[in-house]
């Protein structure tokens, strides 16, 4: 197998990260929107209340929200041919629960989508990119209220309707598969996904077992109402998922180690094999957790199974063992693995890693996978003659490109993009800095939130120019 030619190059963003206009037209307050900037190390605070003199990062993002015209041509300057963008529910749905949609949300979405398409640049829209509107948090409790389920299905149902034609790649949800009952998460990762905090959790294991099965209820409600809207519609979820290695070859820690990568895939399980898996039901009920699948339920899971599967793709991690004298400091918590590098924020850099991923879960699904974000959050200096020389994102990205095209090429893995993640700077989720960055574009705003916002092409930007101008055969790097 070759790359194609219809394969997908670009990037991926979201609307909380970029957009900021965080109360402009009709748009209602969201979970992100109360959350505050921190660093490495440091957490972000998550606040009830707006509080003044607070930096919240997605107050302001990089304005994208106004300066979209001017970013979309940047990028179309690259050659992409797809971005993934994200909608922005609290602007389509200020409170969630409200009776009608708000026009110029729905406006705004369908000009950048026409501005896109301007461009040929096929828009791959996500409808879940934690963004819930901070309503549905406070007065329904999150997704572990099924009544969330019907306003989520109402807000797909009016996009599907007003991008209908001009979208026809959807992602249902970012990465729902960090809610975990099985092990214990920071407050962050769950606030991101379902705007509820892990420490404030009374039953945690039962709650986040609801919330994990009633988001890949709604995805499946979604697809199945994507079809229902649109034959056309190709319609995916996205999961962070991550190789976990055992850290030697004692069966215990391989099976150890098996098990902690194969958690994350029981929503993939249920989202392709057309079935909630029994033996997650069989494994809850064993630790007191009670889930059923009513039979309402099980003909959604039977009509609302896949057409791709999105796979972002960052770190690998080594799994704990018994007798493990280190604490787990990797990306989500498992041990650094001491045979490869880390980014400055502590993540393990793994390009193999990303080819076993791609084989594995297309051993296992047989369906094609979209790589819906991939990359390097590094600091980024200006030189005095404005230049700006990022080797390490190229070095990062190229590495990653070569072992997709091994999966693609060598392993049969039908692969049918690369999208990088934030190809223009945006605010980081996990931080809220913007000097954690990802583009090959650059934001003039430092992590105060200060600077001309002005936008300069890193050295980056050229190179993944002549990567996508040849289709993935010109990868390497002349620094001159
Ligand atoms: C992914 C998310 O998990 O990681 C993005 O989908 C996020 O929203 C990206 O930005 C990178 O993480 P961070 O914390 O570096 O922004």
């Amino acid at each position: 197998m070759k790359l194609k030619n219809d394969f997908l190059w670009g990037g991926s963003i979201a609307a909380h990260q970029v957009e900021g206009a965080w109360d402009e037209d009709g748009k209602g307050p969201a979970i992100m929107d109360f959350v505050t900037a921190g660093e490495y190390g440091q957490a972000r605070g998550i606040h009830e209340s707006i509080q003044a003199d607070v930096r919240y990062p997605s107050h302001t993002g990089i304005d994208f929200y106004h300066r979209y015209p001017e970013d979309i041509k940047l990028l179309a300057g690259m050659g992409i041919n797809a971005l993934r963008i994200s909608i922005d529910w609290s602007r389509i749905y200020p409170q969630g629960d409200d009776s009608t949609p708000n026009k110029a949300g729905i406006e705004f979405y369908q000009n950048l989508v026409d501005e896109l398409l301007k461009y040929k640049i096929k828009p791959i829209v996500t409808l879940y990119h934690f963004e819930m509107p901070i309503n549905l948090v406070r007065k329904y409790g999150s997704w572990e209220n099924k009544k969330v389920i019907e306003y989520y299905l109402r807000f797909c149902e009016t996009m599907f309707q007003a991008l209908k034609g001009r979208v026809t790649h959807w992602v249902t949800f970012n990465e729902m598969n960090h809610i975990d009952p099985q092990s214990e998460a920071s407050d962050i990762f769950t606030y991101i996904i379902a705007g509820l905090k892990y420490s404030e959790l009374t039953n945690k294991k039962q709650t986040l077992a609801n919330i994990g099965y009633n988001m890949t209820l709604a995805s499946c409600a979604a697809v199945r109402l994507g079809h229902k809207i649109d034959k056309h519609n190709e319609i995916g979820c996205v999961f962070g998922i991550e190789p976990v290695y055992a850290v030697n070859s004692d069966p215990d820690n391989v099976l150890t180690a098996f098990k902690q990568m194969d958690r994350d895939f029981y929503q993939i399980d249920a989202m392709c094999n057309k079935k909630f898996p029994q033996y997650k039901l069989d494994e809850y009920k064993d630790q007191g957790i009670n889930l059923a699948v009513s039979a309402e339920d099980a003909q959604i899971f039977k009509e609302g199974s896949l057409d791709f599967i999105g796979m972002n793709y960052y770190a690998s991690s080594v799994a704990n063992y018994a007798g493990a004298s280190e604490k787990g400091s990797a990306l989500f918590g498992g041990l650094q693995n001491t045979f490869l590098p880390v980014s400055k924020w502590g993540w393990t850099i793994d390009p193999v890693g990303l080819r076993y991923l791609l084989n594995y879960t297309y051993r296992k699904y047989g369906l094609p996978i979209m790589i819906t974000e991939n990359g390097l959050g590094a600091v980024d200096e200006i030189s005095a003659d404005g230049r700006i020389q990022d080797p390490y994102r190229i070095a990062y990205l190229s590495k990653h490109i070569q072992e997709m095209k091994k999966a693609i090429e060598i392993d049969q893995v039908n692969c049918i993009g690369y999208l990088t993640w934030g190809p223009i700077d945006l605010v980081s989720a996990t931080t809220g800095q913007m000097s954690k960055r990802y583009g090959f574009i650059y934001v003039d705003i430092d992590d105060q939130g200060q600077g001309t916002a002005k936008r300069l092409k890193k050295d980056s930007y050229y190179w993944y120019q002549q990567v996508i101008a040849s289709n993935g055969t010109e990868i390497q790097y002349d620094s001159k």
